[in-house]
């Protein structure tokens, strides 16, 4: 079912200064920010050869990444991405095995456009998992 690595997602305090880092002294391609209001975030993707990395900023008040920005301020890895090809089959599958898919289950359009689900951290390791149908 897993497929590739679609992206890291690392929350940051500074987005200008984190695409800097990335930009100026680790020479990778960085986007400019994208306010992504559907999700109370703003992104910077940065292109790797083999995979992507995306900042993350919180927009507007209720963002999802502010408690983590709380808890965390020096920022951190907030999720990572896996890639399946049918995210409905990956979500029925996940469920029979008694994993818990975040929210009311179904597929949300994602900041890539393309249709993603969020799996609870407490299933895998402590780490957010998001799955992407890529
Ligand atoms: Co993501």
């Amino acid at each position: 079912m897993i497929g590739r690595l679609n992206h890291v997602a690392i929350a940051v305090p500074d987005l200008a200064a984190a695409s800097k880092l990335y930009r100026d002294t680790l020479g990778a391609k960085v986007s400019a920010p994208v306010d992504q209001p559907d999700h109370g975030v703003i992104t910077v993707f940065i292109k790797l050869p083999n995979t992507k990395i995306e900042l993350l900023h919180p927009l507007g008040a209720n963002s999802p990444i502010a408690n983590f920005l709380a808890k965390n301020p020096a920022g951190g890895i907030h999720h990572v991405c896996y890639e399946v090809k049918d995210i409905y089959a990956a979500r029925d599958k996940l469920k029979t095995d008694g994993l818990r898919v975040l929210g009311d289950g179904e597929p949300k359009i994602g900041a890539h456009g393309k249709p993603v689900l969020f799996l609870h951290p407490k299933d895998f390791n402590g780490v957010l998992v998001e799955i992407e149908q890529a």
